[in-house]
Order: C-alpha cells, then sequence, then structure tokens
C-alpha cells in the first residue's frame, strides 16, 4: 500500500487532473493513444515503483489526455506473468489507477482463437473469463483498503458496458463476437491438445493478460470492460504455427476497428 501511494502522490504531484476511465492497450494497439490530445505523459520507467515492460508491441508510457472529449488516462503498454513479475506487480498499475479515482477500466488484447467461427481479425467482446491457468494476484494477506477479501465474480465485465459496445460495434458495422477469454501464463503458445482443452472447458479465446488485472479491478470496484484481438487460430487443425510477429501484425490491422469501439464507448459510459 505505501509502494502505490507513493506511486499515486508521484503522479498527482506531476498531473493533478483525474480522470473516471483508463484504458489498457495490449500488444500491438497502442495505435489509440494518436487519437488522445495529451496533456500529460511519462515513460513508467520514470514513475517509481513502476514495473518495465519488456515486449516488443508495448511501448511503456502513462497518458492523460482527451478521447472523444471524455478525459482519459492510457497505459500504453502492461506487465504480463510471463516476464517474471509477480502477479502483484502485473496488477500494480491497476491499483495505481485506483488510487487516481479510476471507475471504469477499458483493456484491449490479442489473443489466439479457439471458437471455430473465429477469423484473424475479428474482435471479441470479453463477456467472462476462466482463469485456472493463471495465478490469483489476490493470494496473500488482503488489503482491505484496496477491497474485500473474497470479491464476487459473477459480472466480472459490466453487462451495460458490453451492451453498450455491441450497439456502437453495430452503428459502426464492425462484426463482435462475445465470449470468454481463458487467461494462461504464457509465454509459450499452446500445443494443439491446450488449444483442444480450452474449447473443451468453454473458451473461446486464449491469451496471456488481462484476467489478472480484471481481478484486481473488481477487487477494487471498478467497472471493467474488455476486448480481444483475434490475432491467430490456435484451433486450425492444418498448420498452427504461431509467431508473435503474425500476432503484432493482426493485432495492428484490427486496430482501428477497436479504437472507433473504445473512443466511442468512452463517450457513452461517461
Ligand atoms: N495463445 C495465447 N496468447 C495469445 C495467442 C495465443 O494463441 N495469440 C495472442 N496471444
Amino acid at each position: 500500500m505505501n509502494q502505490l501511494h507513493e506511486t499515486a502522490n508521484f503522479i498527482q504531484s506531476k498531473i493533478a487532473a483525474k480522470a473516471e476511465t483508463a484504458i489498457i492497450l495490449g500488444s500491438g494497439l497502442g495505435n489509440l493513444s494518436t487519437k488522445i490530445q495529451k496533456e500529460f505523459e511519462i515513460p513508467y520507467t520514470a514513475i517509481p515503483n513502476f514495473p518495465v515492460s519488456t515486449v516488443e508491441g508495448h511501448k511503456g508510457r502513462l497518458i492523460l489526455g482527451i478521447l472523444n472529449g471524455q478525459k482519459v488516462w492510457v497505459l500504453e503498454g502492461r506487465f504480463h506473468f510471463y516476464e517474471g513479475y509477480s502477479p502483484e506487480q502485473v496488477v500494480f498499475p491497476v491499483r495505481v489507477l485506483k488510487l487516481l479515482g479510476v471507475k471504469n477500466l477499458i483493456l484491449s488484447n490479442a489473443a489466439g482463437g479457439v471458437n471455430p467461427d473465429y477469423q484473424v481479425g475479428d474482435l471479441m467482446i470479453i463477456k467472462d473469463h476462466i482463469s485456472f491457468f493463471t495465478i490469483n494476484p489476490l493470494l496473500g494477506k488482503n488489503e482491505t483498503e484496496l477491497g474485500t477479501r473474497f470479491p464476487d465474480m459473477s459480472e466480472p465485465y459490466a453487462q451495460d458496458f458490453i451492451d453498450k459496445a455491441k450497439a456502437i460495434a453495430a452503428a459502426h458495422q464492425i462484426k463482435v463476437h462475445e465470449g470468454v477469454y481463458v487467461g494462461v501464463t504464457g509465454p509459450t503458445f499452446e500445443t494443439r491438445s491446450e488449444y483442444k482443452l480450452i474449447k473443451i472447458v468453454g473458451g473461446d479465446v486464449v491469451g496471456m493478460s488481462t484476467v489478472q488485472e480484471n481481478i484486481a479491478a473488481v477487487h477494487s470496484g471498478m467497472r471493467v470492460f474488455a476486448i480481444s484481438v483475434v490475432t491467430d487460430l490456435g484451433i486450425r487443425e492444418d498448420n498452427n504455427v504461431i509467431t508473435h510477429q503474425e500476432v503484432l501484425e493482426a493485432a495492428n490491422a484490427a486496430e482501428p476497428k477497436l479504437t472507433l469501439i473504445i473512443s466511442d464507448l468512452v463517450k457513452s459510459i461517461a
């Protein structure tokens, strides 16, 4: 808690402004920040206690600015368990956002499609997740200042945000799926048998982020919206060799659709 307060106080000493909504951008999805009228920007390396992202495609900057008329925090780049960070470090920025007064958290990520109806470049609104393959970030003594010991997870992704995003997508004639995200640790992509398993347990996509951030956000009372870009098809029987390059390219290609939905959503939830 001391570190969280120190970091939040540091940020507010640089920029006193508040924003109710924050956006965390995943691999190859950083282009949204070019749509923001920036008021403030700081690299993660200059923020005390902040981890530093080590992944290609993640810039590592905190931005405050205006998106579609709304003030937002944007985290360009996130921290993953597979980088060697503890689950607590992975969710550190989410908790800092909470202390900064953020109420709504929007998460984006690149994910592997396991639902056979999905295609590369599709978007999927996350309606629920399965986290049995990730480490829960709330393990350990509970910080009651952040939230309760046993958080309810019956609606980890706010239904009204989902409804709004679907309406926005329809208005722009953007195809969106709605499905279940299965969180894994990575950094290996899945074996053919693992993709099959993920499909059998009820997953529509699989990815290496988002679940821990969602849990920390729900724990501290934030409302969450999350959306995946399907960057590869793990379930494909023929040739499921998957490369990080392919993931980044597909994420970049789908980025404009995602940016449109998020920027309209920011306005409609304000
Ligand atoms: N599996 C796990 N994480 C991912 C994938 C995948 O196929 N694609 C993008 N992130």
